[in-house]
C-alpha cells in the first residue's frame, strides 16, 4: 500500500499541491488495474488535499452518465448526455469550467451549495469513457492551474 501523508500537503501553495497530488495519484494507480478502485482513491485524495465540496466520476453508459466513485454529499445518479456541465463535457469531449453554476443553462443542481464546477472528460478512441467532476462551494474557484493538472491527472487512467 502506498503511504501518502495528507499532512505533507499542508503548507504548499496550489501549484505545489497539484504537483504532489499528481505524483501521489500516479503512485496509487500505477500498479492497480481496477478502474473503480483507482477512481475511489483519486476522488478521496483530491477531496482531502483541496477540500473541494464534491469530487467524483460519471461513467458513460449507453450515452447516459452514471455515477461512479465519489467523495462528498449524495449526488445525482444519472445525467443525460445533453444535460448539465457533465453532459456538456461528455458530449463535446472538452473540459468545461463553470465559474457560476447558476448562470449555466441546463445546469443540474444536485446540491444547492455547489457554486462553481470543472468537468474533465476521459477520451479513448474518440469516445468519452467517463468524466471527472469537481465542485466548489465558492464561485469562480477553478482556473487554468486546476484545468491543467486535472487534465494531466485524468490521463493517469490510460
Ligand atoms: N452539477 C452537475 C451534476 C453533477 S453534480 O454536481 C455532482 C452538472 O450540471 O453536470
Amino acid at each position: 500500500m502506498v503511504d501518502i501523508k495528507i499532512s505533507a500537503f499542508e503548507h504548499l501553495n496550489k501549484k505545489e499541491k497539484y504537483e504532489l497530488a499528481y505524483k501521489s495519484i500516479n503512485s496509487l494507480l500505477k500498479d492497480e488495474p481496477d478502474v473503480v478502485a483507482n477512481m475511489a482513491n483519486t476522488a478521496a485524495l483530491l477531496k482531502q488535499v483541496f477540500n473541494f465540496f464534491w469530487v467524483g466520476f460519471y461513467f458513460n453508459k449507453g450515452n447516459e452518465l452514471v455515477l461512479g466513485p465519489f467523495q462528498g454529499p449524495i449526488a445525482c445518479t444519472r445525467i443525460a448526455f445533453n444535460k448539465g456541465v457533465c453532459g456538456k463535457a461528455a458530449s463535446t469531449k472538452k473540459t468545461v469550467v463553470v465559474p457560476n453554476v447558476n448562470q449555466f443553462p441546463n445546469h443540474i443542481s444536485c446540491n444547492e451549495k455547489s457554486k462553481s464546477e470543472i468537468v474533465v472528460p476521459f477520451i479513448k478512441e474518440n469516445k468519452t469513457i467517463f468524466v471527472l467532476d469537481v465542485d466548489s462551494e465558492f464561485e469562480d474557484h477553478f482556473d487554468q492551474t486546476d484545468q491543467q493538472y486535472l487534465e494531466m491527472t485524468i490521463q493517469l487512467f490510460t
